[in-house]
């Protein structure tokens, strides 16, 4: 009899070509066999009638504040909050205190991770005016999922905003680089205009269409210049979107979830738990991004997952600060935008597990297939649950999301084989490592 570590039975499985009823096999952390298994044993088989077996969803864009300040944020609490979420891989942001922006930061954040990542979790090194001479070597560390320029500034001292120095980052090194993309001149400038304060609404205006817009013109214009792919990250606006379909042949585009389920009526309802950079804004940019998502346009989906203290979130603008948790509702969100017809549970795996697998080359990862990681995020799709701030992981303690009630939710993490969250349980230790790129 053929025996296994692990079976899922019976779960409905999105598969990359389609969905099937089908049992999955598991050995040594790798997905061994899709199909008919009735015949085979394992120690540990799961039950999955009447839910759905997705391949592990990935957050390619998390801030895990990590060093920074342990009050709002680490790696174990914020990969804790992943796995709570359905979610069994991040992709983490260099922007911490310090920023991870040479050879022995990154290698001290390897070291640091093992033991205390409940998730798998792959780095960002960040670009800065005095690094790039180093950053053809350092995205070559086969952890890091890219290099990470911030061409606008938001939290942190990241910054690489001229033309001169943006194409010296794309001339240094091959890899796709991710982009923070609002111009930085632009915000400068607009900046004093709203010195005297007032409504939260007053962020969109400042860091409006045209800072996004400015700022991904002039990346377009020197990606193709140098041939450096690009990946834009958080693509806010109508006007981007479109621009973006003539770029394919440089540009990957990823989309928040915040921008596809919140418009601007937020700030009067959230006041600083709406703030975040690029801006929330009006329901046509919304609709574009829907948009974009049928079309194809949009590649990935993250959380922009940015913790910050309450104390901070609740400064008069333009003090607040700018960031909102999100690690651990991406999943509950999406699936609640798939009951209600906007997507196909299809082409949300191909947004969170395929997408972000293909633009930044994880080993191993994003689909559910023979030799893949036994990675699975296994969904109740017709389980209606309130999102409150007692289920958040992350010590701040606060959602954006909080009181929202959804149709869909994770019920079991499945990293490697081994079962991580089961019904709101973490199980075990953490056993995340660093995801590998090719
Ligand atoms: O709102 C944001 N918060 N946007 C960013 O680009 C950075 C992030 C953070 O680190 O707080």
């Amino acid at each position: 009899m053929t025996s296994f570590d692990l079976i899922l039975r019976g779960g409905t499985c999105v598969l990359p070509w389609g969905e099937a009823v089908a049992d999955v096999g598991v050995k040594a952390g790798r997905i061994a066999a899709i199909g008919d298994l009735g015949g085979a044993s394992a120690p540990q088989v799961v039950d999955c009638a009447g839910l759905h077996v997705l391949p592990g969803l990935i957050d390619p864009h998390v801030h895990l504040r990590d060093p920074g300040d342990p009050a709002v944020e680490t790696i174990p609490t914020g990969t804790r909050a992943a796995i709570l979420g359905g979610i069994t891989a991040v992709f983490d942001m260099p922007n911490t205190t310090p920023s991870i922006t040479s050879q022995p930061a990154l290698e001290e954040k390897r070291a640091y991770i093992q033991g205390k990542s409940w998730c798998d979790i792959g780095f960002y090194v960040g670009a800065a005016k005095s690094n790039i001479a180093d950053l053809a070597a350092l995205e070559l560390n086969r952890d890091v999922c890219a290099i990470k320029v911030f061409a606008g500034s938001s939290t942190g001292d990241l910054l690489v905003e001229d033309d001169a120095s943006l194409e010296r980052v794309m001339r240094s090194g091959r890899r796709r680089i991710a982009y923070h993309s609002e111009d930085e001149y632009r915000l400068q400038a607009r900046k004093p205009l709203y010195a005297a304060g007032g409504p939260h609404r007053l962020h969109a205006e400042w860091r409006d269409v045209e800072c996004a817009l400015l700022g991904t013109r002039r990346l377009m214009a020197l990606a193709r210049e140098t041939g450096r792919p690009a990946h834009i990250l958080h693509v806010s606006t109508a006007e981007e979107l479109a621009y973006l379909k003539d770029f394919r042949d440089v540009a990957t585009v990823e989309v928040l979830v915040n921008h596809l389920s919140q418009t601007d009526e937020a700030y009067d309802r959230l006041g600083g738990y709406a703030v975040m950079n690029p801006p929330i804004r009006d329901a046509r940019h919304m609709e574009a991004a829907w948009a974009a998502v049928r079309d194809g346009t949009v590649d990935c989906i993250g959380s922009d997952h940015a913790p910050h203290s309450r104390a901070a979130k609740e400064r008069p603008w333009p003090a607040t600060a700018a960031g909102l948790t999100g690690v651990q509702t991406l999943v509950p969100l999406m699936l609640d935008h798939v009951n209600a017809g906007r997507l196909s549970l299809g082409r949300l795996v191909d947004l969170m597990a395929a997408g972000p697998a293909r633009v930044y080359g994880a080993v191993g990862k994003g689909r559910l297939a023979a030799g893949y990681d036994a990675d699975f995020t296994v969904v109740d799709l017709k389980k209606s649950r309130t999102i409150e701030e007692s289920w958040i992981a992350s010590p701040c303690g606060w959602t954006p999301f909080a009181g929202q009630r959804v149709t869909g939710w994770p019920v079991m993490t499945i990293l490697r084989g081994h079962v991580a969250m089961r019904e709101d349980e973490v199980q075990g230790a953490p056993q995340g490592r660093p995801v590998l790129f090719h």
